[in-house]
């Protein structure tokens, strides 16, 4: 596994490359708002960009996607674009229907990956077979899950022909999701960190404060690089071009294995979103 520059792949199970490093869109506007931050980190050397339907921003995604590509005269190939099935569409037709409505949105003929946003009791399976159906016809380059406990996959891979080929979770120093972490590389499915930063409330820690002086670095680069260095894929999301850049200056130091083992200490189990066991919408 070599990661050395910000765009580093990892190798999916179906041998698909996804950026180890991505741009997060979330409670970003649509408009304006998203269309220049989608652009900054692209314009800077980010290649995934990672959002979902029920952001409201897919329209936004694509306009900046489209300028960015002729602006720097990038190939759709070059990106990789990852967007998820909101809990209302899940289901085998109107799981199908809303890729279609992604798609159209975004202004895309196809998505490098495409996640079931949350597991829905009853109705995650449903949604799964679509989209596998997406994914033998060809439609979608990658498919996966998202907020899926070790439970939830191994009931959704006891009836699935396709095993999930990533998990997009909550993870931070806060909440490593060490179990987590271990049962996916059991079973090659590529562990994805969403609110890496916990959404910004992990900056004042002194122990994260400490180890980012000893690199002259800072607490987000300290909490993104140890991200990578547990072979996590990770997306923080910034709106402002300056942290986009800095977010993905994390190529050029590494952790000591102490290091690590102070930020894997810090865990808590504690979350900034919804339990994957108990959330209601
Ligand atoms: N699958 C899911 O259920 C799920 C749930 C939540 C999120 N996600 C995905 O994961 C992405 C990242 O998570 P997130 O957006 O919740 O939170 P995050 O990336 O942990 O944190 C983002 C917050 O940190 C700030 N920030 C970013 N870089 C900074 C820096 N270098 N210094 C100081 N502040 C900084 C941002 O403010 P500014 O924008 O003002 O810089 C923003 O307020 C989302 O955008 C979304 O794509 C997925």
């Amino acid at each position: 596994m070599t990661i050395n520059h910000l765009q580093s792949t990892t190798t999916l199970l179906n041998g698909v490359q996804m950026p180890w490093f991505g741009l997060g869109v979330f409670k970003v506007e649509d408009g304006s708002e998203v269309v220049s931050s989608v652009k900054a980190a692209i314009r800077n050397g980010y290649r995934s960009i990672d959002t979902a339907a029920i952001y409201g921003n897919e329209t936004g995604v694509g306009q900046a996607i489209s300028e960015a590509l002729a602006e720097t005269g990038l190939a759709r190939e070059d990106l990789f674009i990852t967007s998820k099935v909101w809990n209302a569409d899940l289901g085998y037709e109107s799981t199908i229907a809303a890729y279609e409505a992604s798609l159209s949105k975004l202004g895309l003929e196809y998505l490098d990956l495409y996640l079931i946003h949350w597991p829905v009791k009853g109705k995650y399976k449903e949604a799964w077979r679509a989209l596998e159906t997406l994914y033998k016809e060809g439609r979608v380059k990658a498919i996966g899950v998202s907020n899926f406990q070790i439970h939830h996959l191994e009931d959704v891979m006891k009836d699935a022909e396709i095993v999930p080929m990533v998990n997009q979770v909550e993870l931070h120093p806060l909440l490593s999701q060490q179990d987590l972490l271990s049962f996916s590389k059991k079973h090659n499915i590529q562990l994805e960190a969403w609110s890496p930063l916990m959404q910004g409330q992990l900056f004042d820690h002194p122990v994260l404060n400490d180890i980012a002086a000893s690199h002259s670095k800072s607490v987000a680069q300290v909490i993104l690089r140890w991200d990578l260095q547990r072979g996590i894929v990770t997306i923080p999301k910034s709106i402002k071009e300056q942290r986009i850049i800095d977010n993905a200056n994390v190529f050029d130091f590494s952790l000591t294995d102490a290091d690590m083992a102070r930020i894997d200490a810090l865990n808590e189990n504690r979350r900034v979103g919804p339990d994957p066991d108990n959330f209601d919408f």
